[in-house]
């Protein structure tokens, strides 16, 4: 399916998107990713809303 996103939940860490997504940011800033991206679901990335590895270093179980 073409516009499908399909989003895996990682074991103890993001939650993986595939497909193309446009994300809005909480100052309206809109951002178009392709492929796979990460969010952060541990709330520890310094990068937010995107995972940038944190949830390893705080050991995240989730
Ligand atoms: S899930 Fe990876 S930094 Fe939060």
């Amino acid at each position: 399916m073409e516009n499908t996103v399909k989003i895996t939940i990682l074991p103890n860490g993001p939650a993986m998107m595939e497909g193309k997504v446009n994300i809005v940011h909480a100052d309206g800033k809109e951002e178009m990713r392709e492929g796979k991206t990460m969010l952060c679901r541990c709330g520890h990335s310094r990068n937010k809303p995107f995972c940038d590895g944190q949830h390893k270093a705080n050991g995240f179980c989730g």
